[in-house]
């Protein structure tokens, strides 16, 4: 239903859906005045919905305060993760499904996997874990493609209470052996193969290359996924398949402090390396539990997917923790949206009767592209909510999945998070808000959205209005440190800004007083909803020996949201040349992964710089935008003929 009461078009949520739901208008806005008003009492409560070895007394124990920068939640709790994700379910749901796997190939079977033989599993992989001497706190990087082992092998760790640390499949093995260094891992688990989109990646031997320059002692702990040819390190190598068979079933779940680490997730940043940004137990898992029952309105008996892969946070809280930690039945997906073709998604919420769906915009637009025969010819009665994840959606992909996918009954929620909040901080609720197309509306309970001023630094608490967004207080699920280095998580989030939690984004307010993502505000871009360091590339890129400077932004791309556009200046001497080019493009993809493949490249004789030598991207993202007429003051380029230059390279190419 569409009304035009605002200068947006807002869709209310239908009578039925209003009906059913958990959270109704009236009851977000009790709830969330109560989270603000009184966290302690409030959490205090809803920390309940998880079970406590030794309950917590205290509740929050956070400080935002420069230079003392600590986050603590029921800090004296004790739990085991696992045991909350799959022993408290045995005796009432021990027979329903807990994983519906869906293989990449449709002429695959799929699997059910109940409560039951998760259990059964997650012991297993537990009990190997512990005999190759993984203890309580050690490190284990995981290393797999979206198959029931990568759940449990997540859910293994939180029950020895080792941190886990999973690496996209679609990394490269250098930055495979710089996240297994970072956190000096024991143990990697990987696959022989990942079949995705009908592709076979090597992951074995990727892992092999990656081992070369990791610490001697670190161990590999293989899965056959398709039986292809591995070579084997005698005494590093393990074949998890023939240890399962003979490892036992039962693995008593370790107590853990609600604070003591789940898991280390690298995530960009503005500057520098990938950081580990670090989730703890207790907060966490609450937090991720209680958004993915209410965001996606989840029931009883409801089938839930979420398309996104394990190897980043919307897995681990959205596929994993919180749909588990609720009994939920969750669908973990190996393959591609366009395989075998565009109407895989659609014939997969048939196959298996999906109520929730949650994808990224990326792939909306991709399949937007293909027509909506592809959707129209599979039975999609049995959709009821619609989520979004990862970036910015725009309103001809909302109105999309709205009406051809939705058929407009099922209400979208477009979630504003980061792998840094561990769950949904902004989100419309499917029964209680009007959805506008392309905004992420109102902030989840407990957390305090507020929009600042850049330059003052000033909460701006009147609307409409636009600047920076920024957290005022903690949630539980927020990130504790960066893995090593405290410092960096002080001044990456809390410097800007003092006393506030500044998110990188850039954000609106309507008159309504709704929110609306702007995109990033530093050097982080998004590119098919994967997050990516512009400084990550270049220093890809300068690490060739033809390149002597790059400088890489993003620019607006009709599929992906945002390319990667670098413009590199070589050597003395060396000629670019075609073969330079897709060399070029190769390197960056070993180096960092296909994810990090520059879209564009542009030759630059010179960069534009300021008289100090700073690079000014504000007027490279202008070029790589085609947007000459705005590149603003100009005045203190040192050589303000670079521009000129670039300019007309760039026009060349149309
Ligand atoms: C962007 C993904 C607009 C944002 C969960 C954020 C979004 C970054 C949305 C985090 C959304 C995520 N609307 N932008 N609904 N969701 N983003 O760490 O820029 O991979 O800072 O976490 O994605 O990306 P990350």
């Amino acid at each position: 239903m569409s009304s035009e009461t605002t200068s947006n078009p807002t869709y209310a949520p239908s009578a039925e859906m209003v009906s059913r739901a958990h959270i109704s208008a009236a009851k977000y806005d009790e709830m969330y005045a109560a989270s603000i008003a009184d966290p302690d009492g409030f959490w205090g409560e809803h920390g309940k919905r998880i079970d406590w070895i030794k309950p917590f007394t205290k509740v929050k124990s956070t400080s935002f305060e420069p230079g003392k920068v600590d986050i603590k939640w029921f800090e004296d709790g004790t739990l085991n993760v696992a045991a909350n994700c799959i022993d408290r379910h045995l005796e009432t749901r021990g027979d329903q499904t807990a994983i519906i796997w869906e293989p990449d190939s449709p002429e695959d079977k799929a699997l059910h996997i109940t409560y039951k033989d998760l259990h059964r599993s997650v012991c297993k992989m537990a009990n190997i874990l512990e005999d190759l001497g993984v203890r309580k706190g050690d490190r284990v990087v995981i290393y797999l493609p979206m198959i029931p082992e990568a759940a449990y092998a997540m859910l293994a760790c939180a029950r020895i209470g080792a941190i886990h640390s999973i690496v996209f499949a679609g990394f490269s093995p250098d930055a495979l052996a710089a996240r297994i260094n970072g956190c000096d891992a024991k143990v990697v688990i990987t696959a022989d193969y990942a079949p995705r989109g009908g592709r076979n990646t090597p992951l074995k031997s990727n892992a092999d290359a990656a081992l070369l320059h990791t610490k001697d002692s670190v161990k590999c702990l293989v899965v056959k996924r398709t039986g292809g040819q591995t070579t084997w390190v005698q005494d590093r190598d393990y074949d998890y398949n023939e240890l399962a068979m003979e490892a036992d079933d039962y693995s008593k779940p370790a107590e853990m402090n609600a604070e003591d680490p789940l898991f280390i997730l690298y995530t960009s940043g503005s500057t520098g390396q990938p950081k580990g940004v670090v989730h703890c137990s207790g907060g966490y898992l609450v937090y991720a539990a209680m958004t993915q029952e209410y965001t996606f309105d989840y029931h009883e008996g409801d089938i839930y997917w979420c398309t996104a892969d394990v190897g980043w946070v919307t897995g681990h809280s959205y596929i994993v923790y919180g749909p588990l930690a609720n009994g939920a039945t969750t669908l973990m997906f190996e393959g591609t949206p366009t395989y075998p073709d565009a109407s895989r998604f659609w014939q997969v919420c048939e196959k298996h009767k999906v109520n929730q769906f949650y994808t990224a915009p990326t792939a909306l637009r991709a399949l937007m592209g293909q027509g909506n025969e592809y959707v129209e010819k599979c039975d999609l009665s049995d959709l009821r909510v619609l989520g979004t994840v990862g970036e910015p959606i725009n309103p001809e992909a909302w109105n999309w999945y709205n009406d051809v996918v939705g058929g407009g009954r099922c209400p979208i929620v477009d979630t504003w998070w980061q792998t840094e909040t561990g769950g949904h901080m902004m989100t419309p609720l499917p029964g209680a808000h009007a959805t506008k197309p392309g905004s992420a509306m109102k902030p989840f309970f407990g957390v305090k959205a507020v929009v600042l001023d850049p330059h003052s630094g000033e909460e701006i608490d009147t609307y409409p209005t636009e600047g920076v967004l920024c957290i005022a207080d903690s949630w539980p699920s927020q990130m504790r440190t960066v893995w090593g280095d405290h410092g960096r998580f002080e001044k990456t989030y809390f410097s800007d800004y003092k006393g506030y939690y500044f998110a990188g984004d850039g954000c609106r307010r309507d008159e309504d007083g709704d929110f609306w993502i702007t995109g990033r505000v530093d050097d982080v871009i998004n590119v098919s909803g994967h997050r990516m360091g512009t400084a990550e590339v270049e220093s890809a890129l300068v690490a060739h020996a033809a390149v002597a400077e790059a400088a890489v932004v993003g620019y607006p791309h009709d599929i992906k949201g945002q390319g990667i556009y670098c413009y590199v200046t070589l050597m003395n001497g060396v000629e670019p040349t075609d073969e330079l080019y897709k060399e070029l493009r190769t390197w960056v993809r070993t180096e960092i992964g296909p994810i990090a493949s520059p879209d564009l490249i542009q030759w630059a004789p010179g960069l534009p710089k300021t008289r100090s030598g700073k690079i000014m991207r504000r007027i490279l993202r202008k070029i790589a935008e085609n947007d000459f007429g705005a590149l603003g003051d100009t005045s203190t380029l040192a050589e303000p003929a670079v521009v000129d230059d670039l300019i007309e390279n760039r026009m060349n190419k149309g």
